[in-house]
């Protein structure tokens, strides 16, 4: 079967998931796992905007990931400022204008100031939009947004006013919801964004995940049949 190049969806949210277990059937450090699972996001960046995906959010880094080792986590923040510097020249050269959903300012002052100079390179930039989930949790991101709205009238806060107080204001929500490695769960991914998206599971761990991987998910993303609560028309 081929890929119908009129139904390619708008949004893609991946959770990047099985870096560690990739890591661990090698018997290499976690923290190489993450460099592996870094490689594997610059071919699916490319490929995402080859394909003509407008939106590619990726899940980096949760509320919840805090709970790991502090030499993980630093490894990881580490790993993303190689990230923007080895990949911005060329995110840039392909019109990739980056985003970032999350308390992401709360990170360390060397990532945060990486990742400014990221949205600032690109930010008039027109090709995909590359939003980064980073120290992202969905009820966090649910809760800052009541929070916003909190000294509105009630009737006023309608579900188009509360999507746009959300981190994800203007993105269409996610059609196709990619996890890897095999967890069938959304980890506080997305929670409000991802009422009528398609989810598509599979086994592969992230750093194995790989442009036909991505070509695979679309396929079968093109052979569900939304319905969003209506009829079979
Ligand atoms: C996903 O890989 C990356 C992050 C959560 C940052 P994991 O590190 O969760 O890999 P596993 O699930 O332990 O294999
Ligand atoms: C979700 O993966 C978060 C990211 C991929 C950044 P986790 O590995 O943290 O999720 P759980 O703990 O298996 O649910
Ligand atoms: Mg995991």
């Amino acid at each position: 079967m081929q890929l119908d190049p009129e139904r390619i969806p708008a949004h893609v949210a991946i959770v990047m998931d099985g870096n560690g277990r990739w890591a661990k059937q090698r018997g290499l450090p976690r923290l190489a796992g993450h460099r592996a699972g870094m490689d594997a996001l610059k071919e699916i960046v490319k490929k995402a905007d080859q394909m003509g995906i407008r939106h590619l959010t990726v899940y980096a880094f949760s509320t919840e990931n805090w709970k790991r080792s502090a030499e993980e986590v630093s490894g990881i923040f580490r790993l993303l400022i190689l990230y923007v510097d080895s990949e911005l020249a060329e995110l840039h050269r392909n019109n990739v204008r980056v985003s970032i959903l999350g308390r992401w300012r709360e990170l360390p002052a060397a990532p945060v100031k990486k990742l400014e100079k990221a949205l600032e390179t690109t930010k008039n930039n027109s090709g995909l939009q590359f939003h980064i989930a980073l120290n992202y949790g969905g009820r966090d991101e649910i809760l800052r947004a009541a929070r916003s709205l909190s000294g509105q009238p009630p009737e006023e806060i309608t579900e188009e006013r509360f999507s746009a107080a959300l981190d994800t204001a203007g993105i269409p929500d996610p059609d196709l919801l990619i996890r890897t490695s095999g967890e069938l769960r959304l980890s506080n991914y997305l929670l409000w964004q991802c009422a009528y998206s398609e989810f598509v599971f599979t086994d592969t761990l992230w750093p194995d995940f790989s442009p036909a991987c991505l070509e695979q998910a679309v396929l079968e993303y093109q052979g569900r049949e939304r319905r969003f609560g209506g009829r079979k028309q």
